[in-house]
């Protein structure tokens, strides 16, 4: 008398359970990254650290917390973290074996922390993109250079007809082909520097394009700030378990002045002297992206 629901309900409620009696146990950490991977090459060795604290305060020592990279059914692999540095700090140092935008979740004293999902480029990247901007600058001046000699040979050639027989015809192909040149010259001249200029941005391009509230988010979870505060912009429920401690506000509809939140992200002490949140040792541009993601709509 089973029914495929029921089942499905069965399941769900054990896998609450599972995942709720540690926390109840009182087992549930916070895992903060010490920074957002970037730039991840395939084959190349790199190394993430992360801090575990017990409740948001305790560093958590003697642990073997586990690393799950996956990108498909094929490729996943499994690393386990070494403590490093101050009580609490781990680090593991990953290679990944193909291109792709690859899962992560750091396991450790019982919560699996899903973490931003990771973008693995191809090693060559860097080496193949100098050449295909030449040869785009060489495609894009071949054609006008075609037209260039064109109009020349024309404008020649009507201009001697325009001299010989006095052809009002001839001599107005020739203004034609002159203007064409002019044109020519001038797109010629101003073509390589708009490349030039689009060059040497292209970096910021980049960085700006990964946009300061879209840093943010990632940071929210990277740092364990979803561990505490539930943020229906950053997550929904059914993708992290949120412990939501007492006292740690639902951010979903929050926005504060951003020199209080600045202040806060510091010192959370700084603001109240008792304060439940844990000092992240965020750098400034951390706590500037959380900011614009906190107060984003
Ligand atoms: C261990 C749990 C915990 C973690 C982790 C945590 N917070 Fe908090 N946070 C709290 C609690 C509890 C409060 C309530 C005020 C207090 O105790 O200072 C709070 C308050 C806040 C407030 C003020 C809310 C209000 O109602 O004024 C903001 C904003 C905030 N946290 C953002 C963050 C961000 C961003 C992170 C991650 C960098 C973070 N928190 C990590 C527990 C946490």
């Amino acid at each position: 008398m089973f029914s495929k629901t029921k089942l499905a309900i069965g399941f769900a409620l054990l896998l609450a359970l599972i995942f709720t009696i540690p926390v109840f146990a009182g087992g549930w950490a916070v895992i903060t990254l010490d920074e957002l991977p970037t730039d991840v090459v395939v084959g190349e060795e790199f190394t993430v650290g992360f801090m575990v604290l017990q409740h948001g305060k305790t560093p958590m020592t003697d642990l073997s917390p586990i690393i799950i990279a996956n990108l498909n059914k094929d490729s996943h692999f499994k690393v386990i973290a070494k403590e490093e540095g101050k009580p609490g700090h781990y680090t593991a140092t990953l290679t990944f074996p193909k291109e792709g935008e690859w899962n992560w979740t750091i396991e450790a004293f019982s919560m699996q922390q899903k973490m931003p999902t990771l973008i693995v480029s191809a090693p060559s990247v860097a080496v193949v993109s100098e050449p295909v901007t030449e040869s785009i600058t060489q495609i894009s001046t071949s054609p006008n250079f075609v037209i260039a000699i064109a109009a020349f040979v024309i404008g020649l050639v009507s201009l001697f007809f325009a001299v010989q027989r006095k052809s009002k015809l001839a001599a107005s192909i020739t203004a034609l082909c002159l203007m064409i040149g002019l044109a020519l010259t001038i797109a010629g001249t101003s073509v390589p520097a708009v490349e030039a200029q689009s060059e040497s941005s292209s970096s910021e391009v980049i960085e700006s394009s990964v946009s300061q509230v879209e840093y943010g988010r990632d940071l929210f979870i990277a740092k364990g700030c979803i561990t505490c505060h539930y943020n229906s912009k950053a997550a929904s429920h059914s993708e992290y378990w949120t412990i939501e401690p007492t006292g740690a506000t639902n951010l979903s509809n929050f926005s504060a002045d951003p020199l209080i939140l600045e202040m806060r992200l510091k010192d959370p002490t700084s603001v109240n002297s008792n304060s439940q949140m844990p000092q992240l040792d965020l750098t400034s541009d951390e706590i500037q992206a959380l900011i614009a993601f906190i107060n984003s709509k």
